[in-house]
């Protein structure tokens, strides 16, 4: 057996595999996050280790399988969050994570200095949520706290820091950093001395399948596992949530449905251009890449339109006659830019509209127009992919968007491509489950290890009339960003 820890942005997810894939325990411990100011989202990595343990200490006393046959544990985690050490290995001050917008002004400053070399070294754009403006932010305001700092890291390293006692950061979750070179696998010393950043803040690098040594003693102890567990690095949850969808070639696409929405494909080419309108990121795959658009309101969008609308009643019904809805749900067109958008516009200004509605139209109408808006999001990086000739051959849906059938013939139509669900989605804790695995030996390679865990429900062709409409409709949609950019 092993076990796949997701340590996510609300709680901290583990479960336990056997050799089949299958999922025979699992547990979970949530945590708060905090927002001082606006903009700001903090979390204390101590309470991450506490709840981990916690989860952990719950599975193995839920479970009739003796620790002597759990082999191996890796993890997944969210990704860009700060966690500063000083030389003691202290934390100096609360995690600044990913969802923080405090850094504007720094991405201006990173913007400004580095000019094209910034894409060029990290094949990313500087966003408020990645982790050098996090730094920049508490150099220029917390000059005390950072004349301390010895080593910076992320989360889930920070977490297996703990564990295990050693420092490293893993290399996927090191490309959410913009102080990676992405292409080359390694810290940019361009970069560093660009920010004054000293060499011993930079933890080594390792990759996903790495051994990282095993449990320390108290923390066996603490859990109930064995301390001769072996313990690997790890991935970033995005690269751990297409491991766990089973992303590991290039040619299949994922397009993950849950508060925001990602799309992303693995590529082989380092090289790839972009131009920074998508991330692109290292693999937890050796030597592969993926490329990763957003949507900030995605599942967002759905739930705030039944907040509003459909308070009384279930998702299940609310989605219900959605099928019974031609395509174009009868002329009304939604943008779900509610809190602005990442891919391809990276404006946080721009807001969502609904376009075209007629005193006749229903409930129905609407929510078949929220979700075909969301996937219009997300078609606009599936395009960018497309443009950058990456083949979308298929599409794995997970999240919100494989709950429902009429979803998922919507997402096959606009993507102009097959969709499949998976039989038994676990989302990056499941990724990490599989790292764990092929860490372990039971497999050579992550494709290998996908090959016999992953099991795929009914496909979803696209209909080629619909393919046609939604073609036309996208176009609208496009149309609607540059005409209502400068509404507010
Ligand atoms: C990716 C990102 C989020 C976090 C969520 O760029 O910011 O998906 O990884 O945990």
């Amino acid at each position: 057996y092993v076990i796949g820890i997701d340590l996510g942005t609300s709680a901290v997810k583990v479960i336990l595999v056997n050799r089949e894939g299958e999922i025979v325990g699992k547990a979970s411990e949530p945590y708060p996050i905090s927002h001082e100011r606006p903009g700001f989202s903090e979390q204390d990595p101590e309470q991450w280790v506490s709840q981990t343990l916690s989860a952990l200490k719950k599975l193995l006393e839920s479970t009739p399988i003796a620790p002597e046959h759990i082999e191996g544990i890796s993890f997944s985690g969210q990704m860009h969050g700060l966690v500063l050490l000083d030389k003691h290995r202290q934390v100096l001050r609360p995690a600044i994570l990913w969802n923080d917008t405090r850094t504007t002004k720094q991405c201006k400053e990173i913007e400004t200095k580095l000019g094209s070399r910034l894409l060029d070294i990290t094949r990313n754009s500087a966003l408020e949520g990645f982790t050098l403006p996090k730094i920049i932010w508490v150099q220029e305001n917390e000059p005390e706290v950072w004349s301390k700092t010895d080593v910076f890291l992320l989360p889930k390293d920070y977490l297996r820091f703990r564990l295990t006692g050693r420092v490293h950061m893993e290399i996927s979750d090191a490309a959410g950093t913009l102080m990676l070179d992405v292409p080359n696998r390694s810290w940019s010393e361009e970069i560093a001395a660009e920010f004054g950043l000293d060499r011993h803040l930079f933890a080594e690098l390792v990759p996903s399948l790495q051994q990282m040594g095993t449990l320390l003693p108290e923390i066996a102890r603490q859990t109930g596992l064995r301390p001769e567990t072996k313990v690997f690095a790890g991935g970033a949850d995005n690269a751990c949530g297409a491991i766990g969808a089973g992303i590991v070639k290039q040619g299949v696409a994922l397009s993950s449905i849950g508060t925001s929405g990602v799309v992303l494909t693995c590529e082989n080419n380092r090289n790839k251009d972009f131009g920074g309108k998508v991330h692109f990121f290292n693999h937890a795959e050796p030597d592969a890449y993926y490329a990763m658009g957003v949507t900030l309101a995605a599942g967002y969008s759905l739930n705030w339109f039944k907040q509003l609308f459909a308070q009384s009643i279930s998702f299940e019904e609310l989605l219900q006659p959605v099928a019974d809805v031609p395509v174009g749900a009868g002329g009304i067109l939604f943008t779900p830019y509610l809190v602005g958008e990442r891919t391809p516009h990276a404006d946080s200004v721009i807001r969502g509209s609904f376009i075209g509605l007629s005193g006749s139209h229903s409930r129905a109408q609407l929510t078949r127009a929220v979700l075909e808006g969301i996937t219009f999001s997300l078609q606009e990086s599936v395009e960018l992919f497309r443009e950058a000739r990456i083949r979308v051959e298929k599409v794995v849906s997970i999240g919100g968007g494989a709950k429902s059938a009429a979803w998922l013939q919507i997402q096959a139509d606009i993507f102009d491509a097959p969709v499949v669900s998976l039989k038994n989605e676990q989302g990056p804790a499941m990724g990490a489950a599989m790292i764990a695995a092929v860490g372990a030996g039971w497999f050579s390679s992550l494709p290998n290890c996908a090959d016999s865990f992953i099991d795929y429900g009914e496909m979803y062709e696209p209909i080629k009339e619909n393919v046609i409409k939604y073609k036309q409709l996208f176009r609208l949609y496009r149309d609607v960003y540059t005409s209502t950019r400068t509404l507010n």
